[in-house]
């Protein structure tokens, strides 16, 4: 496994590369768990994977975990190498925002980034498209892979890969959960072992809140909002219990075959997120 620790190291693997060879990619933030080696296999067949980590400033509010995210390089590494990753590209702050975050050109996704945790995060979407819009342009992969965890992430992505004309695939990876059902994240390792044993709660009422939606059909508002008392009674402060259509994010005031219950929720300090398809 390459390790290409700059823009130029990234550059010259991918010009050694035969033009019809394929690259599959899984851009990364590192603390890896089996979510991210699932995306890893996602693209794995197709040819050459590449990794990138790379814990994005520009994506991170001011008041939130930027310096405390967890930094486990060697760890990282290890779990590529097994997971048969051809090369990782682990860029510097610099390669990636030679003037600083705040002199970067920016790339925003309108809609898409209004609602959700576009509204509770101001930002964070427009660091993901810069990003990952300068990640695709760098390592120019056939297909990128993204996990349907952050369904929203995906949705402005795939928007800006279509608004940009970038020549890449995005495939959707399925959330990979833990055996009691708490969506893996990075994040996890944040929670205390009470507030980890309390998590699973979390999915579970997004899974039972999605199916008694789709069994009630009309009565969206009154499940969604028996689903927020029953989070917010066992210790959780709820930041959205939404449902919303799957293509354009828009509410879904009456059901169809395409929605989704959206969920994020703060245990202690810890944010999570997750959804359920109805
Ligand atoms: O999903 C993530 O880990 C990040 O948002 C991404 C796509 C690697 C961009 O920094």
């Amino acid at each position: 496994m390459e390790i290409l620790r700059s823009l130029d190291a990234m550059r010259e693997w991918r010009a050694s590369l035969a033009p019809d060879q394929h690259v599959g990619f899984a851009p990364t933030m590192g603390n890896l768990h089996a979510g991210h080696i699932q995306l890893i296999n996602a693209v794995k067949q197709q040819g050459n994977v590449v990794a990138s980590i790379f814990v994005n400033p520009m994506q991170f509010g001011g008041n939130e975990d930027l310096d405390a995210y967890p930094r486990t390089l060697e760890a990282d590494l290890a779990k590529l190498e097994a997971a048969g990753t051809a090369a990782v590209f682990t860029p510097t702050t610099t390669d990636i925002y030679p003037d600083g975050v705040s002199q970067h050109t920016a790339v925003d996704v309108p809609g898409l980034t209004d609602v959700l945790c576009g509204a509770s995060r101001p930002g964070h979407f427009r660091g993901v498209t810069t990003v990952v819009s300068k990640l695709l342009g760098i390592v120019r992969p056939h297909v990128a892979a993204f996990g349907a965890k952050d369904l929203q992430q995906v949705l402005v992505i795939k928007k800006m890969v279509r608004d940009l004309s970038i020549n890449t695939e995005i495939e959707v990876v399925p959330t990979v959960r833990e055996p009691d059902g708490l969506a893996m994240s990075s994040r996890n390792g944040y929670l205390s072992r009470d507030e980890r044993a309390l998590a699973p709660l979390f999915s579970r009422t997004l899974e039972e809140t999605a199916k008694r939606v789709a069994e009630s059909g009309s009565d969206i508002g009154t499940v969604i909002a028996e689903g927020k008392v029953i989070l917010s009674n066992s210790g959780f402060v709820v930041d959205y219990l939404e449902a919303r259509h799957t293509y354009d994010l828009s509410e879904a005031s009456s059901l169809n075959q395409e929605t989704a219950i959206f969920g994020a929720a703060f245990l202690g300090t810890t944010r999570l997120i997750d959804n359920r398809i109805v």
